[in-house]
């Protein structure tokens, strides 16, 4: 064959050894490798062109030789470069910083966690807008126009007719307006108020809003949802009530409470003694609503509520200060 008459073996296997056996990096010595054991090197294409046991013998033997001394001289490298290492004053056996992982931010978790129930009750899961049109945000629900939380001190203006949204209300609005019902969706995100920030008031906060608009809905369906969600949530022992209450876009409107998931009902300090915890608001939604998106009251029904997120992990987590959530502290962040 004429490869292997061209070619002397045991020059080449010389060659090679010295190069391997010289190289003063991994670089230099991947660089041998490639030249006298790569697919393009003589000693591959040989190979290739074996046909007989003879020849085949004496180049596998070619082979693994170089392949040993490859295997060596890395190892001779690894020491040498713990040993320059070790005379510099570098103690390589110290181990290394480790990388803390990253996670969700606790109020993250929560949404997620909330939005999976509900998808779960066949909800759709709603990004809404953080700015919204005085109309969409008050006027659409109805809300008095002359009352106080629209003024400049309650509310962020934008400009005369938008606002950073007050709540997450204003999102029943674009979804009645975008999909014609039956509607059954949940909007969670950011609303923003002028407070000032202390142990309980944020002006950034957390809300989900939930909406459902079909035929024959009743106040047993929401009263129904809410307890199966906080079941969910909470544990299937929860037990909520509603008491009555005013929000100008629900008619009946009502507040609802969960039973006590710390101490179950008996009272604690954290349920101040109730065996009840304030959730959020509810109710029917009113008919001048949905005339205000075009739907007909007489033929849909509907019921929506709506609650803090930051709430929830206060309470689950036992946190005294809401400022906690938006200071990102990592030492805070890092426990949940
Ligand atoms: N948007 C109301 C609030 O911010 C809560 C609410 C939502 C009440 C939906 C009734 C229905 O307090």
């Amino acid at each position: 064959m004429d490869s292997l008459a061209a070619v002397d073996w045991t020059a080449y296997q010389d060659e090679a050894l010295a190069a391997i056996g010289s190289a003063l990096s991994e670089a230099e010595l991947d660089d041998a490798r490639v030249k006298y054991l790569g697919r393009k090197s003589a000693l591959a294409q040989a190979l290739r062109g074996v046909r007989d046991r003879e020849s085949g013998m004496l180049l596998n033997g070619v082979r693994s030789k170089l392949e040993e001394a490859v295997a060596a001289r890395e190892a001779e490298l690894a020491r040498l470069a713990y040993e320059l290492a070790a005379e510099a004053g570098v103690d390589v056996t110290i181990p290394g910083t480790p990388v803390t992982r990253g996670h969700l931010h606790l109020l993250t978790q929560i949404r997620r966690e909330i939005e999976d129930i509900f998808l779960g009750m066949g909800y759709e899961v709603w990004d809404g807008n953080e700015v919204a049109t005085v109309w969409e945000n008050f006027d659409a629900l109805t809300s008095d126009p002359g009352h106080p939380s629209r003024s400049q001190f309650d509310t962020f203006y934008i400009d005369q007719n938008t606002v950073l949204r007050t709540h997450t209300s204003p999102d029943q609005i674009r979804a009645m307006q975008t999909r014609k019902p039956p509607i059954y969706m949940v909007s969670p995100g950011r609303c923003y108020r002028r407070d000032t920030p202390d142990a309980t008031h944020s002006p950034i906060f957390l809300q989900v809003e939930c909406l459902a608009v079909d035929r024959g809905i009743t106040l047993a369906d929401l009263q129904g949802t809410v307890l199966k969600f906080f079941r969910a949530l909470f544990g299937e022992e929860r037990e909520v009530r509603m008491r009555t209450s005013f929000f100008p876009f629900t008619e009946p409107s009502v507040e609802f409470d969960v039973t006590c998931f710390i101490c179950g009902g008996e009272g604690c300090a954290t349920c101040k003694h109730s065996g009840w915890i304030e959730m959020g608001g509810a109710g029917w939604v009113d008919p001048d609503v949905f005339r205000n998106v075009g739907i007909d009251p007489d033929e849909y029904q509907g019921f929506a509520f709506g609650f803090g997120i930051e709430r929830i992990a206060m309470l689950r987590h036992g946190l005294p200060d809401l400022r906690a959530f938006w200071e990102n502290d990592l030492r805070v962040l890092g426990q949940f």
